[in-house]
């Protein structure tokens, strides 16, 4: 595992770059080049076979892009990490890479939207089969692999829910069965809650949230421990057999513990082109320059806000780790020490009530994105997880009456008053009172 010699908040700041060239420029450059010229053919040569490490186009590498890469993997401890155009790309090609053929993967049934779309729909064309399981049971996980299974893939913190996991015991079923784990670590990110730590193989992000922080940018990475086993050339041939598209060697006979890597970026981010632009990889470099201020404001955020809903009539349920009733308190308090990050939803008592109330609020924006500096909400059987059928609804725990907010960077006060004057207006609170009061002081 490649560690940083420092912990994160200095990580964030400096890994992967110090200023050199001419002008030693303090912010890493925009490298705004499609082509890289070679000084000779031999070099060029070499570069394209990729018997010598460079950038030739940057569809496959970009050195403003290669400092985020090296920035990532610093902060989650792996061994290096590819860029992609998004997080939805990101989650794709990590699972590409392991499921070649009509191979099987074994998923939580508490996943993003667009990644159960992307598991039951697009996946399934191209003949692999996917078992969803209750993730929270590590028993779940080991009745579901079949001798087909090459990955076991789950969120550390799930949206919308901020369900969390035991990532240690499923990883031990994993290891024991010879399947690598990837965990979206998107929720939480590195500044929170680090994956590899609890025996994760690969981490995944959508960089759109929090990484870069402020709605304005998309982007996603695929970070590589580096020690998951691939040397079995029978379960893994894209790793450990011969390949005509690398001269005839293997991947892992020429990158070791990059080979994983090196695949997904000389034949996926290569064929399939979901590349991030330099100006892309700058923004959320920027974004990650603050990533533990930024992630400790909106997990204190998060927890007043969930105490003032927990206390209030028309909430029938908060969904939040923070609460001593909820299944997971004490996983949070032994695992997640760090917090679980912006995300979290509750139920209200009346599905009836959603319109109103997210048509009442003067804060939360209705938005389908999370990890912004801006307070969001979203209704996801209606919007984000609005492709999953009744049952994968029911199984994710997401109700008519679910809402889930990302929380954002203003000030707590603000955005509790927000909140429950909408609340207020459904189902009175004996705090009813004390917001008026405030709204007629603030008048
Ligand atoms: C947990 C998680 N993973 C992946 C994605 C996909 O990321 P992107 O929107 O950057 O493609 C999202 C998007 O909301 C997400 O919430």
């Amino acid at each position: 595992m490649a560690h940083s010699p420092w912990r994160n908040a200095t990580t964030e700041v400096h890994a992967g770059y110090s200023p050199s060239g001419d002008h030693l420029p303090m912010t890493v450059p925009i490298y705004n080049t499609a082509a890289y010229e070679f000084p000779d053919y031999a070099t060029a040569a070499a570069l394209f076979s990729l018997k010598a490490p460079g950038f030739t186009y940057s569809r496959t590498g970009n050195p403003t892009v290669a400092v985020l890469e090296e920035r990532a993997a610093a902060l989650e401890g792996g061994v290096g990490a590819n860029a992609t155009a998004t997080g939805q790309a990101a989650v794709a090609l990590a699972l590409l890479a392991l499921l070649q053929g009509p191979n099987h993967l074994v998923a939580s049934n508490k996943l993003y939207g667009g990644t159960m779309d992307l598991l039951t729909d697009t996946f399934v064309d191209f003949g692999a089969t996917v078992s969803f399981v209750d993730p929270e049971d590590p028993a779940n996980w080991a009745a579901a692999i079949t001798p087909k299974t090459r990955g076991f893939l789950l969120e550390s913190v799930s949206n919308p829910l901020a369900t969390l996991v035991d990532l240690r015991a499923i990883t031990a079923v994993a290891h024991a069965a010879g399947i690598p784990v990837v965990v979206d670590n998107t929720l939480p990110t590195p500044a929170a809650y680090r994956p590899i730590e609890f025996g994760a193989d690969i981490v995944v992000h959508s960089a759109t949230k929090a990484l870069s922080g402020h709605g304005s940018v998309l982007g996603g990475l695929v970070i590589d421990a580096g020690t998951f086993d691939f040397s079995d050339a029978v379960r893994w041939p894209q790793i450990a057999g011969p390949k005509a598209r690398y001269g005839g060697d293997t991947l892992l006979g020429r990158y070791g513990a990059k080979a994983y890597l090196m695949l997904g970026r000389s034949k996926f981010l290569h064929d399939l082109g979901p590349t991030l632009s330099a100006a892309s990889a700058s923004s959320i470099l920027t974004g990650i320059e603050t990533l533990s201020l930024r992630v400790a404001k909106a997990q204190s955020n998060v927890l007043e806000l969930a105490k003032a809903l927990e206390a209030h009539p028309a909430v029938a349920r908060v969904h939040h780790p923070s609460i001593a009733t909820h299944q997971d308190f004490a996983l949070a308090k032994e695992h997640y020490p760090g917090g679980t990050g912006c995300i979290f939803s509750f139920d209200l008592k009346d599905p009836a009530w959603v319109p109103s109330l997210v048509d009442s609020l003067k804060l939360f924006a209705l938005a389908a994105n999370i990890g912004d500096a801006r307070s969001l909400i979203v209704h996801p059987a209606a919007m984000t997880h609005c492709r999953l059928s009744e049952s994968q609804l029911a199984a994710a725990g997401i109700s008519a009456a679910t809402l889930r907010l990302s929380v954002g960077l203003e000030d707590s006060g603000d955005l509790v008053a927000d909140l429950l004057a909408g609340l207020d207006a459904m189902a009175p609170s004996k705090g009813a009172a004390a917001t008026a009061v405030r709204q007629t002081v603030n008048a």
